[in-house]
């Protein structure tokens, strides 16, 4: 972890619009709240909280430099390389915690098998309270992290493919990852 917190703290604030901002500081209390209920590092998570939009108002084109598109998806929405064009960023101005900087890049597209950190992070961008929606994960989050993260994932498929939106292969993965779990944990039981 950093010693110069408040560094990027700063940061992230010049970075981002005060509506961005107040969003920031509630998906970072939410993060560290739902981390330490499921026993994880509370301060990584708050990390992670407050960096993980920290290129979410650049432009297309600033966010394409910063990572290049890995699928056309990428290159036709741009915004969806947000969180790896913060990762890449914060790694060019010398932050180097790997698994903040993990939860930083997959917050938009979910993260990778088994990174309880970074679906701390997930959980809370997708259900702070701002939002207005998805207490319902919120709340599941607090009492089972892994059932919170499959129904975020689960809802957020079906909602993009119930409007004919391309899910990203990123998040396409991960579902199919969390539906291959599910059967397996099935088939045990049967
Ligand atoms: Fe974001």
């Amino acid at each position: 972890m950093t010693t110069k917190w408040p560094h990027w703290t700063q940061e992230v604030r010049s970075r981002v619009t005060q509506e961005r901002w107040e969003h920031v500081e509630r998906v970072a209390l939410l993060a560290a709240q739902i981390a330490y209920a499921a026993g994880l590092d509370t301060r990584r998570a708050y990390a992670a909280g407050i960096l993980h939009d920290l290129a979410r108002d650049l432009g297309d084109t600033a966010l394409l430099a910063l990572a290049p598109p890995e699928c056309d998806l990428d290159r036709r929405w741009p915004l969806a390389v947000h969180g790896r064009a913060a990762r890449n960023l914060l790694e060019n101005l010398g932050f180097a915690d790997g698994q903040v900087l993990e939860a930083v890049e997959d917050h938009v597209t979910g993260p990778r098998p088994g990174q309880l950190l970074a679906a701390c992070v997930y959980i809370a961008d997708v259900s702070e309270p701002g939002r207005g929606v998805n207490a319902h994960i919120r709340e599941l989050a607090f009492k089972d992290l892994n059932a919170a993260l499959s129904l975020a994932i689960e809802s957020k498929v079906q909602y993009l493919s119930g409007r004919g939106t391309e899910v990203h292969p990123r998040t396409l993965e991960l579902y199919e990852h969390l539906q291959g779990c599910r059967r397996a944990v099935g088939d045990s039981q049967t």
